[in-house]
Formats: structure tokens, C-alpha cells, sequence
């Protein structure tokens, strides 16, 4: 039946298995129910396309193929890499960066959340190896701040000290290793560094190791 082929393409694009195989499982009766209350093998279906994953990140693991060590997409369900359109991670984070890790399926979305152009603060707890000097606010904010390597300042950043070696940094833009070059042209080494909040979200009390799926709501408000 032409809905049964349908369907089975729908299954393999969620990372199901083959169309072949989607076939023989929709005729074994694996998959019931209809419309939004589809079910395979009795488990509610996974969401369609358009969904957005926030992650509580651990430390050691890598956002990119091309790095060495266990991937970030590891702590996912393995049929979630078999998707198609493809799940990305929205940016990186380093490997020993934890914290608030979003994925999404939806092309559009992911080049507005790291166009240079996307203007979303995100918050950054920062771990420093020598104690804060009492300068690095001003440098951070102060919109001239060139990165070793680089042609164009950094836009103003918002620093809160909230120990003698731990700060919040808040940046809006998302270059290569920007927090750890920021400390360093400040003359500081970053020993570990957590990221909080991603434009209106965190991570509320996600385990490490942990992800959910963002409500509707939630990304409307990634604007
Ligand atoms: N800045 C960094 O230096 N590393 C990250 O993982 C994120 C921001």
C-alpha cells in the first residue's frame, strides 16, 4: 500500500532502520496506533523533524569527528544518528567544556543560533588557575579586546567575579576557544569552565550525562 510506503520512509528518515526493513516491521505489525499517537514496538514514536535536544555535557567528550575521544552524539540514542535531515550540535564545545549543549535537526535554525549575526548571550563559569586581578572586567567590556591571531576586537562581554578565582562570563559571540583566549589575554589560564545558559535556557537540574527535548516554547524563545 502506497501509505505503508509512506510510512516506512518516514521510520527510516527517524533512523528506524532501512525503508526494506520498515516495510517487514509495518507488516509484522511492530508499528500501531495512527497519526500522532504512532507507536513502534509499542514505544511512541521519536519526534518528527524540527527537534532541538538540550544537553548537559560532560566532561571528555567531543563535539567533532575530526577531534579524538567518544563523541558527545555517544550519549544519545544511537537511532538519533541515523536521522535524516542530521542532528548536529548547535556549535561546539570543547571536550573538557561541561554543560548546556544544544542539537537540532533543523538546518534553518542551526545557522540562525551560530550565524556570526545571532546575538544570543551565553553564560560561561569560568575556573581560573591564578586569582582574579580586578582589570579583567573592563577588558572584557570594553569592546577593543583583539585576540592574538585575530583582525576584529571582540564585542563587549559582560564579567561577574564571583570568587577569587571563578567568574560568570557573558559573551555573545561564539569564536574558536573564545572564552579560554579571552583569560589568557588577561593573563590568566582557564582550569575548567562550565557553560550555564544559552541565550534564555539552562540546564535547570539535567544530570551530567543527561539530555531532554526542548518544548515548543522553548524554541520559540531562542527567537
Ligand atoms: N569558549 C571556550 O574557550 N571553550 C568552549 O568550550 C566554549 C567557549
Amino acid at each position: 500500500m502506497k501509505e505503508d510506503r509512506q510510512l516506512a520512509k518516514y521510520l527510516a528518515h527517524l533512523g528506524y532502520g532501512s525503508r526494506r526493513e520498515m516495510e517487514a516491521a509495518i507488516r509484522r505489525g511492530r508499528v500501531t496506533g495512527q497519526g500522532e499517537d504512532l507507536r513502534f514496538d509499542g514505544e511512541p514514536l521519536d519526534p518528527p523533524p524540527g527537534m532541538v535536544i538540550l544537553m548537559n555535557k560532560p566532561a571528555g567528550f567531543t563535539c567533532s569527528r575530526a577531534d579524538q575521544g567518544r563523541l558527545v552524539y555517544e550519549l544519545l540514542p544511537p537511532r538519533f544518528l541515523l536521522r535524516d535531515p542530521p542532528l548536529s550540535s548547535v556549535g561546539r564545545l570543547d571536550a573538557d567544556t561541561t554543560g548546556l549543549l544544544l542539537f537540532t535537526d533543523d538546518g534553518k535554525l542551526l545557522h540562525r543560533l551560530i550565524s556570526p549575526k545571532s546575538d544570543l548571550p551565553k553564560t560561561y563559569e569560568a575556573t581560573l588557575a591564578r586569582p582574579l586581578e580586578g582589570h579583567e572586567a573592563d577588558l572584557f567590556a570594553s569592546g577593543t579586546l583583539m585576540l592574538r591571531g585575530e583582525d576584529k576586537p571582540l564585542l563587549p562581554a559582560q564579567l561577574e567575579v564571583t570568587g577569587e578565582r571563578t567568574a560568570r562570563l557573558t559573551i555573545t559571540e561564539g569564536r574558536y576557544h573564545q572564552v579560554r583566549r579571552m583569560f589568557a589575554a588577561a593573563g590568566n589560564h582557564v582550569e575548567a569552565l562550565h557553560r550555564a545558559a544559552f541565550g534564555p535556557l539552562t540546564l535547570g537540574d539535567l544530570p551530567e550525562g543527561e539530555w531532554r527535548l526542548l518544548t515548543a516554547e522553548e524554541v520559540a524563545s531562542l527567537g
